[in-house]
């Protein structure tokens, strides 16, 4: 078995003696680190970390000298929407214009729009299209990715979503986890008739893309204007006769109740939640949800900021993902997100880390495997450029601070 070495690392990150499965109120922080120190990686697998003293000999297949540089297990981004078709940068001019999101989506725009593209695109170019964006996703830092469907709107679009996506993990040395979105925005078709569009998903695409195996999650967009409660219900309760979990686009634009119908059905995760009031947070009390916040989304929209110091301060953990899709949030870069956290939601780095690592981890259901460094976690992280201190992380916006990733003990960048 491979073995590979990192060597007098500045000050080695959000490193775990006792795995948990994600970070708590409080606690979210702090994160424990080791200065002046040593990462052992055997296969893929992280096999000891420590600091330099305690390194007892330096064999090794392969050495590297981090020295001035930090070491971070990598980004796990769990809510995107990076597999698309096209760009839409016109409708961001008409937003600059003075359009809303809700007026674009109204005239078919917005997800329409994308969804018209992708079903003109064909399999083999999505896939193309998507593995760069996977690519540059990487060599910000990101190591496991959740993707959606739902620019498909057809039974048809939205199965070739799920098997680009299923490529994708076969392809790429990434985690990946696909999520059959169905429910993201109503076809002009079913205006005025939504219940028969909900009819389609829980009678069609749910058994298919579960039957083929090509989905881990179920989401809902659960919005006003977008799906109501009572549609989440029934497509929550199919996704879960099917071993789906949920992972719900919840209170963007309302208080919608997608909250509480998240909490209700156990979801994975809730996500956006830039109206929550302290019903949601009371609900979110106590639960397995994970309050997930797309900084990049409402920094792009221009949203008010989903509430996470009051979610921290009556003990949730709260998770962080770029939400990269190319109508709400077109940059799949988690350092910005990082960055996004401190500035306009003021968390600390220590609490903008555990969102982006552990807590996007859990929030995507795979913290037991990632998201830290523990030994035994599958060894993927990366090798920053020098800098002074962690805290230049989220300081530093706009630049790439990662120099070298691995995955899986892998090097894939740099
Ligand atoms: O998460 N809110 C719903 N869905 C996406 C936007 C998708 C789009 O505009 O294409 C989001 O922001
Ligand atoms: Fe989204």
């Amino acid at each position: 078995m491979k073995r590979l070495l990192i060597t007098n690392i500045k000050e080695l990150l959000q490193v775990e003696r006792t795995p948990r499965a994600r970070v708590l109120g409080a606690d979210m922080a702090h994160i424990d680190t080791v200065k002046n120190a040593y990462l052992l990686v055997e296969g893929d697998r992280i096999a000891a970390f420590g600091s330099m003293e305690q390194l007892a000999s330096l064999q090794a297949d392969e050495v590297v000298d981090a020295s001035g540089r930090m070491v971070l297990p990598t980004f796990c981004d769990s809510h995107t929407h990076m597999v698309y078709a096209g760009s839409r940068e016109i409708e961001y001019i008409d937003k600059i214009r003075g359009l809303s999101y809700e007026q674009i989506a109204e005239r078919g725009g917005g997800i329409l729009n994308s969804a018209m593209r992708l079903q003109q695109t064909s399999e083999e170019q999505l896939y193309e299209e998507a593995m760069l964006r996977l690519q540059q996703m990487m060599a910000f830092g990101t190591g496991a990715v959740e993707i959606k469907s739902g620019y498909g709107m057809t039974v048809e679009a939205e199965l070739k979503m799920l098997r680009v996506i299923r490529r994708m993990r076969e392809t790429s040395p990434l985690t990946i986890k696909a999520t059959l979105l169905g429910a993201h925005g109503i076809p002009m078709e079913y205006r005025g008739r939504q219940e028969a569009f909900v009819d389609l998903v829980v009678n069609d695409m749910i058994p298919r893309a579960a039957g083929e195996g090509l989905a881990d999650y179920v989401d809902v967009f659960c919005d006003r204007g977008f799906f109501t409660v009572e549609d989440t219900e029934r497509m929550l309760e199919v996704g879960a006769k099917y071993g789906l979990r949920a992972k719900i686009h919840a209170n963007e634009i309302a208080r919608s109740g997608g909250i509480q119908v998240a909490v209700r059905y156990n979801a994975l995760s809730c996500d956006h939640l830039e109206y929550t009031g302290p019903d949601e947070i009371a609900a979110l009390k106590g639960a397995e949800t994970m309050p997930t916040v797309l900084p990049g989304a409402a920094f792009f929209l221009g949203m008010p900021c989903a509430p996470v110091r009051d979610m921290m301060d009556a003990g949730l953990g709260v998770a962080l993902a770029s939400d990269y899709n190319p109508g709400s949030s077109p940059s799949g870069n988690m350092q910005l997100i990082l960055s996004f956290a401190s500035v306009n939601y003021r968390m600390l780095p220590e609490e903008a880390i555990n969102a982006t690592t552990l807590n996007s981890g859990y929030a995507m259901g795979v913290s037991h495997e990632l998201g830290s460094i523990a030994v035994g976690k599958r060894a993927n992280f990366f090798i920053t450029i020098p800098m002074p201190s962690y805290e230049y992380l989220p300081y530093a916006y706009g630049e790439n601070k990662v120099q070298t990733v691995f995955i899986g003990g892998q090097r894939v960048v740099g």
